[in-house]
């Protein structure tokens, strides 16, 4: 991990901190996620995990528990993530863990575009100090994003029809593969979305093995 990649992290934790800071006067149910957030005294989730990791994945947006303690993935989806990492003995600090979005959507509502089109660079950022061989997107937000950025729109389906698929991509630092996955959180009341998570991650251990 070098200082290089932590301050180039920390930078977009300021940037990201900073989007809540801007003085908001329009309409209350339009208010944006960052002064939500100030509003609410909840945490910007940036991300967490090993700066090096050869394995990003990346999920939708924060939700109740990720925003109170400015973490990814601590909630009830959070422990089925655990569970999928730990099935196929991926060490959790391994990987680098983040979202599309880095504030809260009231109510876990979906992502807007244009809060979309506001934090997607901040993740293009991550990736480029990260440089992961394998980028496991967490649900249909991420997959569409990732996908688009990497040139696979083509090959965009629901998700019922492309989770576990390995994309080969290019990123600006070489090689990476894409691989589309369910949301864990599906798995908390779809038990067989669950199995098929397990064995989505199987071929993702798989791949690291030899990344
Ligand atoms: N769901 C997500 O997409 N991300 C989190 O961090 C938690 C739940």
């Amino acid at each position: 991990m070098s200082d290089t990649q932590t301050e180039a992290l920390k930078a977009i934790r300021d940037e990201v901190w900073q989007l809540g800071e801007v003085p908001y006067s329009g309409k209350p149910d339009e208010t944006p996620l960052a002064v939500i957030r100030k509003q609410t005294g909840v945490h910007a989730v940036i991300g967490e995990g090993n700066h090096s990791a050869k394995l990003m994945c990346v999920g939708e947006a924060p939700g109740r528990d990720e925003a109170k303690l400015g973490r990814p993935f601590v909630g009830a989806a959070g422990r089925i993530l655990n569970e999928l990492l730990t099935a196929n003995n991926i060490p959790r600090e391994d990987v680098y863990i983040t979202n599309l979005i880095k504030d809260r959507p009231p109510g876990n509502r979906d992502p807007l575009p244009h809060e979309i089109e506001l934090y997607a660079p901040f993740l293009d950022r991550q990736i480029e100090i990260i440089k992961p061989a394998v980028i496991a997107t967490l649900g249909r937000f991420s997959m569409a994003y990732l996908m688009e950025k990497f040139g696979l729109k083509e090959y965009l389906l629901p998700i019922s029809k492309i989770h576990g698929r390995i994309f080969e991509a290019q990123a600006s630092y070489g090689p990476v593969k894409i691989v589309t996955l369910y949301h864990p959180a599906v798995a908390l009341y779809n038990g067989s979305t669950k199995v098929q998570l397990i064995e989505d991650f199987k071929a993702i251990k798989e791949l690291l093995d030899k990344a």
